[in-house]
């Protein structure tokens, strides 16, 4: 080997070993699983094709979705957990005192996978009595997969509102477990309010932001209003703070 090729030798086995440990604090902090599946990378595949589709306006709200609950429904948990490292980082990051605990995190780069996923997500991790605290939703559309736990959800329509207050609708009222999903479009079922009932409890949560112009977000109500015609509540419209001191 002449000189300048031992030089480069080098050079390149110095990259490699920098490479190789910038990808390990990477692969840390990304929560990558030791065991990649496949099938997971599929699923977070479709649930973005999905999301696509509904912000290129090829799918309506409402065939969204019927498709992403289907999807969610399919979910094949142990999987999804592994995928997500759920033993690692998200076992072992704390309850918050009131409210969800929102633990966002990226996905392991797997071959097939986009890494410029359209829509965001996260996981809510909740002791018991917490709740994913009542809110409504501004310009966007999402999706509950309870991954762990039992959970009371409710779900309102959002119909009408002022300033103040938001007309809202009660539509589902029931027990969510492990498996279960739900979706909240800006035409349906806007409003939720996730309480938990098992020790513990685990959300997968994936949002798709900005449906059409204009800012995205909660909007946060107080689902125990005045009672009038129709089934419908009206709800005041509140802060975060108040709405997690109240519910959280
Ligand atoms: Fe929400």
């Amino acid at each position: 080997m002449s000189p300048i090729n031992r030089r480069d030798f080098a050079k390149t086995t110095v990259g490699t070993l920098v490479t190789y440990s910038l990808l390990n604090t990477l692969f840390r902090q990304e929560l990558f699983s030791a065991e990649i599946k496949p099938v997971a990378a599929q699923w977070i595949k479709d649930i973005d094709e999905l999301g696509k589709d509904l912000k290129g306006a090829k799918l309506s709200q409402l065939q969204w979705k019927e498709q992403c609950e289907k999807l969610f429904a399919q979910a094949d948990l142990k999987d999804l957990m592994k995928f997500v490292d759920f033993g690692g980082r998200i076992s072992s990051t704390p309850f918050r005192e009131k409210g969800e605990r929102p633990i966002r995190f990226k996905f392991p780069e797997v071959e097939g996978l986009p890494t410029n996923l359209i829509f965001g997500h996260q996981i809510f991790k909740l002791k018991k009595g917490q709740s994913v605290v009542p809110h409504g939703h501004n310009n966007m559309a999402t999706a509950f997969l309870i991954m762990k736990g039992e959970f009371h959800g409710k779900h309102y329509d959002r119909l009408e509102e002022s300033d103040s207050h938001m007309i809202i609708k009660p539509t589902i009222d029931a027990k969510f477990t492990t498996g279960e999903c739900s979706t909240v479009t800006q035409v349906k079922d806007n409003v939720h309010w996730f309480k938990t009932e098992s020790d513990e409890g685990y959300i997968f949560n994936i949002h798709i932001l900005g449906l059409n112009a204009g800012s995205s977000g909660r909007v946060y109500v107080d689902p125990k209003g005045e009672k009038i015609s129709g089934g419908r509540i009206r709800a005041r419209k509140i802060g975060a703070a108040e709405a997690t001191n109240l519910y959280g």
